[in-house]
């Protein structure tokens, strides 16, 4: 009989649990919940489990506050570490969740060694290094997830401009998941259509701007904690992309070298994902000004690794 997929959700709170969630509504993968809070991982599973019969998806769900129980999962999502609270930036995270993701990959290394890592901790991109560089592993199974969320954002503001559908939308958005991310709306289409032809530059200008103040946003309405529907779902079709080998061209965080001019750092640009990870990092043309802020967006993250000396 074949194995069922197995994925690993490092951090059992908001983000992680939902991604549990997710993978089980959708049959995915059996699931392992992580978190170092005694009970709650349990729980969590405990819980889900139970709305199995409700719902009717047949996975197993386990918690557990080690790793042996995590052994040879296929894809681990880590979303361990401290979310932003109000009127704290992404980058004060960062010294507290570099060291909370450094210890998780080492012991997601040992366990699952061939495994593909989905980072969701916060400074994404930063993180996202933190991870590659401790687990050892080739650039292709360490990655890194926030453009799903952030280009999610932006087709969520242009199909309620447009009054379209969602489905009809699609976005465009490059660089690290900071302030500085790049929204491209030359490359953002309704219908195939560009979006540039169907909107005004002031209604774009707005959107752009929400889009990349998204997080911030969420932050600010919720007081106790960031966005997390949103973003586990951002992970889970990253896994499924992966789990599935569909070789959808996702925009990822991921290991450049040379790719958009950038060098030996992890930043936001559209890959394809299938059963080898990233299978391939797709570089757009860029108008001058495109390309500058992708570079400077690229710099905000190299400031981050800078610090962290990785
Ligand atoms: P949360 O506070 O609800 O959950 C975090 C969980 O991590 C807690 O249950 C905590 O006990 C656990 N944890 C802490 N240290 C741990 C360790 N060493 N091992 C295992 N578990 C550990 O936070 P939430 O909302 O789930 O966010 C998680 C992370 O994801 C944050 O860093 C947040 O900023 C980030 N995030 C990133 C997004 C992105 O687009 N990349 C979007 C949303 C959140
Ligand atoms: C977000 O963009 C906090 O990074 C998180 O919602």
């Amino acid at each position: 009989m074949a194995r069922r997929n197995k994925v690993t959700v490092v951090g059992a709170g908001n983000v992680g649990a939902t991604a549990a969630h997710w993978i089980a509504s959708k049959e995915l993968a059996d699931v392992v919940l992580v978190d170092i809070v005694e009970g709650t991982p349990q729980g969590k599973a405990l819980d889900l489990a139970q709305a199995a019969p409700i719902d009717g998806f047949d996975v197993k769900l386990v918690g557990s506050n080690g790793y042996e129980a995590t052994a040879d999962s296929d894809v681990v999502i880590i979303t361990a570490g401290l979310p932003r609270k109000p009127g704290m930036s992404r980058d004060d995270l960062l010294k507290t969740n570099s060291d909370i993701v450094g210890s998780v990959t080492e012991q997601v290394a040992k366990y699952s060694p061939n495994s593909f890592i989905i980072i969701v901790s916060n400074p994404l991109d930063a993180m996202a290094q933190v991870a590659f560089r401790r687990s050892g592993f080739p650039k292709n199974r360490v990655m890194g997830m926030a453009g799903i969320l952030d280009s999610a954002r932006m087709r969520c503001f242009l199909a309620e401009a447009l009054d379209v559908s969602v489905e009809n939308v699609t976005a465009f958005v490059l660089g690290g998941h900071g302030d500085t991310m790049v929204p491209l709306p030359r490359y953002s289409t309704c219908a195939g259509i560009p979006v540039t032809e169907l909107l005004s530059k002031e209604t774009l200008d707005a959107i752009i701007d929400r889009t990349a103040n998204g997080g911030a946003e969420i932050v600010g309405l919720l007081k106790t904690g960031s966005a997390f529907y949103a973003p586990s779902l951002g992970a889970v079709e990253m896994t499924e992309s992966i789990l599935k080998d569909k070789k959808k061209i996702l925009p990822c965080a991921v290991f450049l070298e040379g790719e958009y001019g950038i060098n030996d750092l992890f930043v936001g640009v559209p890959v394809k994902l299938g059963k080898n990870g990233v299978e391939q990092i797709i570089e757009i043309s860029l108008t001058n000004d495109e390309r500058s802020a992708i570079q400077k967006s690229a710099a905000a993250v190299q400031e981050l690794v800078d610090v962290l000396g990785i």
